[in-house]
């Protein structure tokens, strides 16, 4: 696990950036998996400015995103199909056709799960899989829980995820109680994690995504055995993470 320890969010967002662009450019046609929420729209705008000054190329990449709410169509502007055209789709040449994410309208919840499954494997794994981090723990929409879940799934969301993600509604009463979301499984198969956390709200489900027990109840804590994760925290998010908690030798902090 390499740790990059930044000032603050901008930081953050360009040194992530700086890191997608790299894979971007050493596998033109590689797969991204992305994530939503507030912590990567500063590095989807980074990879939007570059792309627009001619430094970046996306028309042969590939994209599988983690997670939808249930219930919300695309044009739905709370929706990630929504967000992700926002904050990085409408600024880059990636096609249409190349992107992918769960279908939150699909009234039939298991052949939904099983299609996005298939649109994972189809595309051959994902090369760089970029995942913000919930308060609790989460990662995608992957809640804590008795077990890790394997594949694509339909999740119910605790309370504390549906009070963190209300501030994006217009009506907090609006936030969808079920999302799809792959599974553990799926993110521990990319070759590459790119987590970003930024924020002093994110500093104790660090602290326990890199040295507490690896345990379904705080879910990113699994990411201690992926054998390629990139972190790029700011100086908040890091403010609980002490060097010597390192007991094993596995963080290069950089
Ligand atoms: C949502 C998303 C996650 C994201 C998390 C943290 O629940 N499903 O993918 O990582 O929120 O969001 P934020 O970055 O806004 O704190």
């Amino acid at each position: 696990m390499r740790i990059y320890a930044v000032k603050n969010y901008e930081e953050m967002s360009r040194k992530a950036a700086n890191i997608v662009s790299a894979q971007v450019i050493l596998k033109p046609d590689c797969v991204l998996g992305l994530a939503t929420g507030s912590t990567p729209e500063g590095l989807y705008k980074q990879l939007k400015d570059w792309y627009q000054k001619g430094d970046l190329d996306f028309a042969q990449v590939k994209s599988v995103n983690l997670d939808e709410y249930r219930g919300l169509s695309p044009e739905n502007e709370q929706s990630y199909h929504y967000y992700m055209k926002k904050h990085l789709f409408s600024g880059i040449n990636i096609k249409a056709e190349n992107t992918h994410l769960p279908n939150g309208m699909a009234e039939d919840e298991a052949a939904e799960c099983m299609r996005y499954d298939n649109v994972v494997k189809r595309m051959g794994g994902v090369d760089l899989q970029i995942l913000g981090l919930g308060g609790n723990g989460h990662i995608g929409f992957n809640e804590p829980c008795e077990n890790f879940a394997k594949g694509t799934h339909c999740v119910h969301l605790t309370e504390s995820t549906i009070a963190a993600n209300a501030r994006f509604f217009d009506d907090p009463e609006k936030v969808p109680e079920y999302a799809f979301s792959v599974g553990i499984r799926t993110i521990m198969m990319a070759k590459k994690i790119l987590l970003v956390v930024s924020g002093k709200g994110k500093a104790d489900a660090l602290h326990k995504t890199l040295f507490g027990p690896i345990n379904p109840r705080v879910p990113s804590s699994i990411l201690q055995l992926h054998p390629d994760v990139i972190i790029v925290a700011d100086e908040e998010a890091l403010s609980q993470i002490d060097r010597s908690d390192d007991k094993s030798g596995d963080i290069y902090f950089c």
